[in-house]
């Protein structure tokens, strides 16, 4: 898991995806299957993708009450993904609750997949914390209060921003996990990640994994720009 860069597979279907994976031939990738992949095609493209050897990062970001979300994880640590999800905001009891059904659904032997949280998503501003969620404290108050509280329930680590991840590391300590998305590489257009940085500025800020999308999956060459990604992630220079 630590210094993983992670591709997410934002696409429609499998067909798309496997397409994508072909020039990268026998590599042992670390994959994240979002929302969009897994309601289309299901459990099989976690299947499919397990046989081809990639490690997988579940991201449904679990929230409902705890016994649901104890049961579905359940399932989805017999799937045999290796790292999952749930929203901070739905709770101590619920975080532990993912963390209990996980154990029960990991096959006896394995280890049981991480769970990470999402503490507040990328996509929502100051303005919206204090007119919206009614939060009186900062952003960043409130990203390190759900990063606290998923520690305390269990969790392996959270889904940050890159500009979050120091100051969690600083309070909760190295080995709490941080996942990024929001990765470019300097000369690359932003898209619609408004803070994002670079993948050194990642390693440099002790990162745990760096998750990446369009940079590589809608590049010109996927494979050219995963190798220098990670070259820049892992501090590889040429
Ligand atoms: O294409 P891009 O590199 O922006 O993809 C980032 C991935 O990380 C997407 O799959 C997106 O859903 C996910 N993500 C994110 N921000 C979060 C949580 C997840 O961009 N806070």
């Amino acid at each position: 898991m630590k210094d993983s860069l992670i591709i997410a597979l934002d696409f429609p279907n499998k067909g798309q995806v496997f397409e994508f994976l072909e020039p990268f031939g026998n590599e042992q990738l670390f994959v994240k299957v979002g929302m969009e992949l897994f309601y289309a095609e299901g459990s099989s493209i976690i299947e499919e993708l397990k046989k081809r050897n990639h490690k997988i990062f579940l991201d449904l970001k679990l929230h409902d009450i705890p016994n649901t979300v104890k049961s579905a994880m359940k399932v989805l640590a017999g799937m045999g993904c290796d790292l999952v999800n749930v929203h901070a905001a739905g709770g101590s009891e619920m975080m532990a609750a993912a963390i209990e059904g996980l154990e029960a659904g990991t096959p006896a032997g394995l280890k049981r997949p991480d769970c990470i949280a999402v503490t507040q998503l990328t996509s929502t501003s100051e303005i919206q914390v204090h007119s919206e969620q009614l939060i009186g404290v900062s952003l960043h108050e409130s990203v390190l209060n759900y990063a606290a509280l998923s520690q305390k329930s269990g969790l392996d680590g959270v889904v940050c921003s890159p500009h979050e991840a120091s100051l969690i590391h600083g309070q909760l300590g190295v080995e709490f996990m941080t996942v990024t998305p929001g990765i470019r590489p300097a000369e690359s257009a932003l898209q619609d990640q408004k803070r994002s940085a670079t993948p050194e500025f990642a390693r440099k800020q002790g990162i745990s994994a760096i998750v990446v999308g369009r940079p590589i999956t809608r590049a010109a060459n996927p494979l050219e720009s995963y190798l220098a990604i990670n070259n820049e992630w892992k501090g590889v220079y040429q």
